[in-house]
């Protein structure tokens, strides 16, 4: 998750090691480094924090190179140990790699090496580029010229960075997908996953394009396409202050995990799709017997990741026809459930360590339930204690209130309930293949929204005098509304609720008075157009008693106009879909209100990002 290389005139490894650890903040389960010396290559890696690393190379000191490269690794194929950590090496040790992202042929590029005689030693899809490089090196003589033939056979997201021991003096990167940026010193240069890693020696940087690759000497860099064409390179000058850096000039970490969002929902759709809307999810080991005979899904999970599940509950009974409950994890076995070796058990959680959940899960398979865990930390106990998993692509998420690990959980959950329809054979027609297709390419559209949030801030921060706001929603609408509700809770510390807006009628309408804020969340006009009409209702009702109306709707949805004092434009999408990008304004409002409130956005009050007690 964090990538550092060097190559200049001092000790590679002090550069490097100093570097990952300015990226510690981006979250990491092991650690490793590799230097070109003596001739030869040197490495050392570990699971663990980097002090772990740090320990091992006084045990066992590396020679002194001048360069060097070095990872800090958030696992994701292969769980978090000694083996599966970065670099890796080839099997005659002259070339070492580090990668970020998914390489997703790697099981075919594995299968064809180990034919052509490599040993390859880790779980992970890093290790085949290793051995690759060393195959085209071997012709060519030419790191850079390697990689770049190398990149050309990879599928998937990644960013690498490489030293051959036969070139001492130069390291190699490519990029597609994740950041890359190029630092140029004085007869030195870098290489990290941002700039806060060479921040203390250089603020001359280049942020290398898509599919580029950059050739690091101690006197310049040379950056190419994967051809080899020579590309436009623009530097600019690091003006951020250390701290700032490594929030990616965000001035929180909550900010830049929200404007994060598309990358995590793509990278969490990868390879899950394939072009005629089939969906693989190979890592999912419960057998299709299995998944065909279960009867019920029960969901578990707590907070915002219990939200989820409340929307996944729409879409698994919606396409196909089982029964779904969710309920809270802390509630759950205290309850005796009915569970049986045919009930699917899902718990989600984006730590893996919530202990709530962990004891819900133990309770489901206790009485002889599968479990599949939805889970974004690999490695972490919930899915070591599950059947199966199925992991997010959010990346680290470092602020307690959870944003971008919502997003992908909610696409989790809809590939689950794809995935069971498909292997159970249900029938179902034109909407869902459109819902399939939509949601290849739903990052666009949170994309979309997050360039149109400045109404939104400024509204929040009109608001930051107030008591009370109220959030009213409608079938997926209604999880939305208590998402939006418990972020405003947890981070402005302000009074807020979320409604089904059927119940208002029952009970909630008695709350509302002269300018008190509610957030409604409409429903698309298309599709089921009843609810749609039924909440338009609502709007009038809690406006003709005085409420301060905040409407987020549909691009195109006209009938809500002449009610909303303030309207929230969101793209079209499928009803079922529709979280993915009604959540995220209310993720924004949420934030913005905090800090005009002088609230710790990061870490809020009381809050723990991982409540690992009962
Ligand atoms: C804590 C966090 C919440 C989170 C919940 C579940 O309460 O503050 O933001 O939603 O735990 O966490 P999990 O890691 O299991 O998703």
């Amino acid at each position: 998750c964090g990538i550092v290389g060097y190559v200049g005139s001092q000790s590679a490894l002090d550069v490097v090691l100093a570097g990952l650890k300015r990226l510690e903040y981006r979250g990491y389960d092991s650690a490793g480094v590799a230097v070109a010396a003596d001739g030869g290559l040197a490495a050392a890696k570990k699971a663990g924090k980097l002090v772990n690393l740090e320990k091992e190379l006084v045990d066992r000191p590396l020679p002194t190179g001048t360069s060097g490269i070095g990872h800090t690794r958030w696992a994701t194929h292969g769980g978090p140990t000694d083996a599966n950590a970065h670099p890796h090496l080839d099997n005659a040790g002259r070339v070492a790699v580090v990668h970020n992202g998914i390489i997703e042929n790697f099981a075919a590029l594995r299968a064809e090496l180990a034919d052509r005689g490599h040993r390859l030693v880790s779980e992970t899809d890093t290790e085949v580029v290793a051995h690759l490089l060393a195959e085209e090196y071997s012709a060519c003589a030419d790191l850079a010229e390697s990689m770049r033939l190398v990149c050309r056979r990879l599928d998937g997201a990644f960013t690498l960075v490489a030293v051959h021991a036969d070139e001492p003096d130069v390291v190699v990167g490519a990029r597609r997908n994740s950041p890359l940026v190029v630092g140029v010193g004085e007869g030195e240069s870098f290489l990290a996953s941002d700039v806060s890693a060479f921040i203390a020696h250089t603020r001359s940087a280049i942020e290398l394009g898509q599919d580029q690759v950059v050739e690091l000497r101690r006197d310049g860099v040379t950056v190419t396409d994967f051809d080899g064409n020579a590309a436009d390179v623009r530097t600019f000058h690091i003006d951020w202050d250390a701290s700032a850096a490594e929030k990616g000039g965000y001035d929180y970490f909550m900010l830049k995990e929200i404007a994060e969002q598309p990358k995590a929902v793509a990278d969490t759709l990868l390879g899950r799709i394939g072009a005629s809307g089939a969906l693989t999810l190979d890592e999912l080991r419960i057998p299709d017997a299995v998944l065909r005979e279960v009867d019920k899904v029960v969901i578990v999970a707590c907070g915002t990741a219990f939200h989820a599940g409340l929307i996944a509950k729409y879409a698994i009974e919606h396409w196909t026809r089982i029964p779904c409950e969710v309920e809270l994890a802390s509630e759950f076995r205290y309850r005796d459930p009915i569970l049986a070796p045919r009930t699917l058990v899902v718990a989600i959680s984006q730590s893996g360590e919530t202990m709530d959940t962990l004891m819900a899960l133990r309770h489901a398979r206790e009485q002889g339930s599968t479990v599949l865990a939805i889970c974004n930390t690999n490695g972490s106990t919930i899915p070591r204690e599950s059947d199966a998993v199925l992991y997010t692509h959010a990346g680290p998420e470092v602020a307690v209130a959870s944003t971008k690990a919502f997003l992908t959980q909610l696409v989790a959950c809809y590939l689950v309930a794809l995935y069971l329809g498909q292997v159970r054979g249900t029938k179902w027609g034109d909407e869902v293949d459109a819902v399939i297709r939509e949601l290849s390419e739903i990052s666009g559209a949170v994309e979309r929204v997050l360039d149109t949030m400045e109404p939104v801030r400024e509204l929040a921060r009109s608001l930051a005098d107030k008591n009370t706001v109220l959030f009213l929603g409608r079938h997926v609408g209604y999880p939305v509304a208590l998402e939006g509700a418990l972020k405003l809770k947890e981070l402005a510390y302000m009074h807020a609720e979320g409604f089904a807006a059927g119940e208002l009628k029952h009970g909630p309408i008695a709350l509302i008075e002269a300018d008190v804020p509610v957030v409604v969340v409409v429903p698309s006009p298309r599709g089921r157009s009843v609810l749609h009409d039924k909440i338009v209702s609502n709007i009038q009702e809690i406006r003709a008693r005085g409420a301060r109306t905040i409407v987020i709707a549909e691009e195109g949805d006209e009938a809500v106009v002449p009610y909303a004092d303030h309207l929230i434009r969101i793209p079209a999408t499928p009803t079922l879909l529709q979280p993915l990008v009604a959540t995220v304004p209310l993720q924004v409002f949420a934030c913005e209100l905090a800090t005009a409130r002088g609230n710790e956005v990061d870490q809020p009050r009381n809050l723990a990002k991982s409540v690992t007690v009962e």
